[in-house]
């Protein structure tokens, strides 16, 4: 197929970092001009742990939309070793928390408040499997013995695995998956436990990190993985599968916070949140099944309406900003000083 314009039913971004303060108005618009609705990371520094501070986050998330946008965020609550079956309850009655995020004490971007061990939390999710409230997971062990390559197929066998046993019921999302052990297991389990993909997992390996010499924002967490993953993966997007969905993981940091002797993990990726995925299917000639992967098996996953307005994308290529401004400080977009091919018409 090619196509030179494509109309899709309005995607919506099921991982979505867009930080606070000055950081968040300046990259809120970006998600807010594409996609519909977006689930919420809540890794801030304190994090979003309760549903009084999901409540206030949400606010400075609205407060923050450019005039006339059409966007909701939804919120997710940080899972902790405090967090109870009745802040669960609680973030169920809300109806703006839809989700419970998993971070392994230590693993990523703000993490160092997450569980040092599942067994921990396991009344809460108890609790969240009762309310039907979905655990989203950054998936990867932290043991430092295992080589940063294989922590997510080691999270799968070691955890993930017992946990689905343990919670049979429990909704869950493997969040940003980046290996064919992930895929597969996505694959093979029922309809209530689902995968986003990340934009950079589906059109890079690992080599980008090291092109003509180390490319710092090329790096995020999973790490990019070998090529016969990355082909897992896209195999996976185009199969129609609907547990599979759009999850940008676009993750601001500053330039110098990236370029540095301890350079952050994260990419930024909302500038070009839908066009980035156009190219992937393009090239796997499935732009047919894009839509299905963007607008349709999230909302379905969640439980919410699917969108029913439109957006066009015009096979056009346009040049990415070297630098963009991140709230008072520079910071460098996915394919910075690169083309994207397709672009999104207003
Ligand atoms: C994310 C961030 O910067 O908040 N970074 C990343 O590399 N993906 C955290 C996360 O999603 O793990
Ligand atoms: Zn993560
Ligand atoms: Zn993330």
């Amino acid at each position: 197929m090619s196509a030179t314009e494509l109309t899709l039913t309005r995607p919506d971004d099921w991982h979505l970092h867009v930080r606070d303060g000055a950081l968040l108005a300046a990259v809120l618009p970006d998600t807010a001009r594409r996609f519909a609705r977006a689930i919420i990371m809540p890794n801030l520094k304190p994090p979003v742990a309760t549903v009084a501070q999901a409540r206030a986050y949400r606010e400075r998330i609205l407060a923050a939309l450019p005039e006339g946008a059409d966007f909701q965020p939804l919120m997710t609550l940080y899972l902790t070793e405090a967090t109870t079956p009745d802040d669960i309850a609680e973030a169920r009655e809300s109806g703006f928390v839809h989700a419970v995020k998993y971070y392994p004490a230590g693993a990523t971007t703000n993490a160092a408040s997450g569980v040092t061990d599942l067994s921990r939390v396991y009344p809460v999710l108890e609790a969240m499997q009762r309310h039907g409230l979905p655990l989203l997971m950054h998936g990867e062990v932290t043991d430092s013995a295992v080589d940063m390559f294989d922590r997510e197929p080691v999270f799968v066998e070691r955890h993930l695995t017992p946990l689905r046993n343990d919670f049979p019921d429990l909704r869950m999302v493997l969040e940003h998956i980046t290996t064919r052990e992930a895929a597969q297991f996505v694959q093979d389990a029922p309809a209530h436990v689902g995968a986003t993909m990340t934009p950079q997992h589906l059109l890079m390996n690992r080599n980008a990190i090291f092109v003509g010499g180390l490319r710092p924002h090329h790096y995020c967490l999973p790490v990019l993985k070998r090529e016969t993953h990355r082909q897992a993966l896209m195999a996976a997007a185009t199969s129609g599968d609907p547990s599979f969905f759009l999850g940008t993981d676009s993750a601001p940091h500053p330039r110098h916070a990236k370029e540095s002797a301890c350079g952050c993990a994260g990419i930024y990726s909302a500038h070009a949140g839908i066009e980035f995925y156009a190219e992937a299917f393009e090239a796997a000639d499935a732009l047919d099944r894009l839509e299905g992967f963007a607008s349709f098996h999230g909302a379905d996953f969640y439980g919410l309406p699917r969108n029913t307005d439109t957006i066009t994308l015009k096979r056009e290529s346009w040049t990415v900003p070297e630098e963009v401004d991140f709230g008072g400080v520079p910071g460098v977009p996915l394919r910075a000083g690169d083309t994207v091919a397709w672009r999104l018409t207003d």
